[in-house]
């Protein structure tokens, strides 16, 4: 009883209207004068407390304390106090190893979290426990290509803790195969449970506005059919194991520049469309543990503070119903972040707690959104394994999920270009390898997002694996200059956000690039790209290639095909560059993406034929950066006589960025407005050829509901699998309607030469259907669509045509998330 009392009366004693009283009691009562002084002023409050619990409670006294998972949530959040909820929603435990102390603007320290012991050291943050309510702390890890902890622990040198480098999203993407990338996160997920996780944060999952994106590795497309299916997959197959997924940054932060500050102005076509499509695709179709909110501004709003889009649109228009954690130090007002239903701040200080309760004290707060957001929390902690009290074995099966990252990356990659069949490799033993990413593979981004992971296979590793013999002295020579380049780099603690610039190319010298070419049969140049989060893409050297990058292709083009022999171009990157200034110099080009830990493998896999290329892009390649729709207005505009500094000192700069390219993104633009592009959105090439035929488009139902069937024939000579594209054209009639939009899309089985497989895909009325934001609805208008099936959205196979007699409204949407002022759109005019 003493134990129950002890632990019942804090709950009590903060929130029950009789506590008030107590103080003045233990002065002013009569009968205080015939205690001993010594008990004078404990022994009122004991009593006093033991009265309001037998007197109002006496179903608890009689009952043990309610315990998370036992009783029913209501009881459990009824017995926390305020300042348990008050921790609850405010997320603890962010340790960055060998960051200094006392940085500029850092939070103040947490003694309570850091003096619990770390579960998973290296992970991005965790949960306040509250053991007498049998709420245990749950721990969250990034990122979206592999789980990322600390690989080596403390002095214990007998074993570690890497975790599988998958491809990143950007190469997945490009499977346009949802069943492949599900078991990928099968995979994953399989890691996050076993390394003592609960939540991965990601899938990441935002549209590639622009390519100088720093983060675009980390996002699947252009396009947010795509986003969201890929997503989804995701998102199913990690959660398969029983734990959570927070997919990411919701919504609208396309750039890195100014990310904390930027506030991001988008019209409601354009933020329903095209930005928050892709979540509104994975929340419906996933039901993910989690979201994060993202660190911009929304037309004026912190994300994380804006109740429209955390409340009103995620869940009751999409009924999510999972948690919203903000992201790392996002937005400037827990209270306001409580009251948007961002219901976890992370990482969290304890200053944000306090301000929750003071605000709940002086009324500014409703008890009931606090409530709220510590039940969605509850909710998440009891499907987690920590609930569970899940026996992680720190030993997840890496060389199997070896062999998925590289059957993925593989099945992933884009095969741009293939003269006079240069590919598969025929007759090749010996190659002159050129590029320091031939000898150092970027298998991922930097930030966040990179993964510790116990080996990365470059492409030197893995042509010689298969047996090719490579060039020994390119090889020396290589090895040696990336070496010392590296060690030469500053070690800087924060270069998770900070990382030094890669080499530049190594010098070659003609004389030894003309002896390659006439002792070696080929030569394989890589050119490598590396970003990451918290900083954009450059034009030039980055978007652009160097001089010395283009001096190297043109001289060893040259030479070799002085010899009559050809160069292979693996590109390396994790975003978009230029192709229009060096890619005639190349007889094929592989696009390997940022392949993971495996990469080396996947690309030797593809150039020696064991694997039929059958990734298509996902993203547009155009023909220059200033084609791009965003180009004008990408990253916005900086008002610097407004800076601050922020956490870790950096500078935060308010700015501002309009999206005036509208809905027009990526292919909707470059299709509708007949710009050419250097590889269109969906393009890739195989090694064998696919023939599309008998396009049926049922008429659609009175509900709008559309059936097309559609056969695929492998009319060459080898094995292939063909990722096919449906295309929708709808007509124009109050609402302007992009050129054509992807609205379903497939990836046949593997078919051998001859061999056909008919796919069946369903649209609906909201697959026809755009959002008229004059009635926050979405239509479908009346009149002539087209269906095109397509092997790229230029490469249009077969149409068929339908007519929808009236017009539909697919769903009726609450009218919020406005911009301060009208967007101009679109920005060019048609031709
Ligand atoms: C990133 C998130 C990440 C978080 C935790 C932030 O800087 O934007 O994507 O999950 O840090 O590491």
């Amino acid at each position: 009883m003493k134990k129950l009392a002890s632990q019942l009366i804090p709950a009590f004693r903060s929130t029950h209207p009789v506590s008030r009283l107590i103080p003045a009691f233990r002065s002013t009562h009569p009968v205080s004068r015939f205690i001993h002084p010594a008990f004078r002023s404990t022994l009122p409050i004991l009593l006093l407390n033991i009265l309001i619990l037998l007197s109002t409670f006496p179903a608890h006294a009689q009952h043990p304390l309610p315990k998370l998972g036992k009783d029913p949530l209501p009881a459990v959040i009824a017995a926390m106090t305020l300042e348990e909820k008050g921790k609850l929603v405010v997320g603890m435990g962010l340790k960055i190893p060998g960051m200094p102390a006392n940085i500029p603007g850092m939070p103040p320290p947490d003694p309570e979290a850091d003096a619990l012991p770390e579960k998973v050291p290296g992970a991005a943050g965790r949960t306040h426990p509250i053991a007498r309510l049998g709420i245990p702390s749950i721990t969250v890890t990034d990122g979206p290509a592999g789980i990322r902890i600390e690989p080596i622990r403390g002095n214990d040198s007998t074993r570690t803790y890497y975790a599988t480098a998958w491809p990143v999203a950007t190469l997945l993407a490009s499977s346009w195969d949802t069943a492949l990338v599900r078991k990928v996160g099968t995979a994953f997920g399989r890691e996050v449970l076993e390394y003592g996780s609960d939540i991965l944060l990601g899938p990441a999952m935002n549209i590639h506005r622009n390519p100088l994106g720093g983060r675009n590795f980390e996002y699947y497309s252009e396009d947010p059919l795509i986003a969201g299916s890929m997503a989804a997959a995701m998102v199913k197959g990690i959660q398969s194991n029983g734990v959570g997924t927070s997919i990411k940054h919701f919504a609208a932060n396309n750039q890195e520049t100014d990310r904390m500050t930027v506030n991001t102005l988008a019209s409601e076509r354009a933020l329903r469309e095209i930005y928050l499509k892709g979540f509104e695709i994975a929340i419906r179709q996933s039901d993910p543990y989690t979201v994060m909110s993202s660190y911009n501004l929304l037309n004026g709003t912190y994300t994380s503070q804006q109740p429209d889009l955390l409340t009103t649109i995620l869940r009751k228009e999409w009924g999510f119903k999972g948690l919203v954690m903000s992201d790392w130090f996002a937005g400037d007002d827990p209270v306001a972040q409580m009251k948007a239903g961002n219901d976890l701040i992370m990482p969290g200080n304890p200053d944000q707690s306090k301000k929750i309760v003071e605000a709940v004290k002086n009324g500014s707060l409703d008890i009931k959104d606090l409530n709220r957001n510590v039940e969605k929390i509850l909710r998440v902690i009891l499907r987690s394994p920590e609930f569970r009290k899940y026996k992680y074995t720190d030993r997840p099966d890496l060389a199997a999920d070896a062999l998925v990252s590289r059957q993925a990356a593989a099945g992933s990659m884009v095969l741009l270009k293939n003269e006079n069949h240069t590919l598969p490799l025929k007759n090749i033993k010996k190659i002159a390898l050129f590029g320091n990413n031939s000898y150092d593979l970027v298998a991922g981004g930097t930030g966040s997002g990179d993964v510790n992971r116990p080996y990365t296979i470059s492409l030197s590793q893995g042509l010689a694996a298969a047996n090719y013999q490579l060039e020994s002295d390119l090889q020396t020579g290589y090895t040696e200059y990336i070496a010392a380049a590296k060690a030469a780099q500053p070690k800087d603690p924060m270069a998770i956000l900070n990382p030094p610039p890669p080499p530049a190319e190594m010098d070659l010298g003609t004389d030894r690039i003309d002896r390659t070419a006439h002792e070696d049969d080929l030569a394989i140049v890589t050119i490598g790209r590396n970003a990451g989060e918290g900083k954009d893409r450059k034009e030039e050297g980055d978007y652009y290639l160097s001089a010395k990058e283009k001096e190297m292709l043109k001289t060893i083009s040259g030479a070799f095909h002085a010899q009559g022999k050809k160069l292979v171009v693996v590109l390396n990157i994790g975003g978009v560059i230029d192709m229009v200034g060096w890619q005639d110099l190349a007889d094929a080009i592989l696009l390997a993406w940022q392949p993971g830990m495996e990469g080396g493998n996947a690309i030797t896999a593809i150039l020696g034929g064991k694997i039929n290329p059958s990734g298509k892009l996902a993203c547009t390649f155009p023909l220059a950066y200033k084609d791009v729709p965003s180009a004008g207005n990408f990253p916005g505009k900086e008002f610097k006589e407004k800076e601050q500094k922020g956490f870790f000192g950096m500078p935060m700069i308010p700015a501002e960025v309009e999206y005036e390219e509208g809905i027009y993104v990526g292919y909707r633009y470059y299709t509708s407005f007949g710009i050419r592009t250097a590889y269109p959105f969906g393009y890739g090439l195989s090694y064998t050829t696919f023939s599309y035929s008998r396009l049926e488009v049922a008429p659609p139902s009175a509900a709008g509901r559309t059936e097309i069937r559609l056969t695929i024939t492998n009319t060459g000579a080898v094995a292939g699998k063909e990722a096919v594209q449906i295309y929708l054209s709808a007509p124009a009639g109050q609402l302007d309607k992009p050129a054509e939009e992807l609205k379903a899309f497939a990836k046949t089985r593997l078919l051998g030469p001859g061999e056909s497989q008919t796919l069946h895909f369903v649209l609906n009325a909201a697959s026809l259907a755009s959002f008229d934001p004059h009635s926050a609805s979405w239509i479908a208008e009346a009149g002539d669509y087209t269906v095109k099936a397509g092997a790229s959205c230029e490469d249009i196979r077969q149409t068929q045509h339908f007519r929808l007699a009236q017009s539909l409204i697919a769903e009726k949407d609450h009218a919020v998330l406005a911009p301060p002022h009208p967007i101009t759109s679109p920005p060019r005019s048609r031709p």
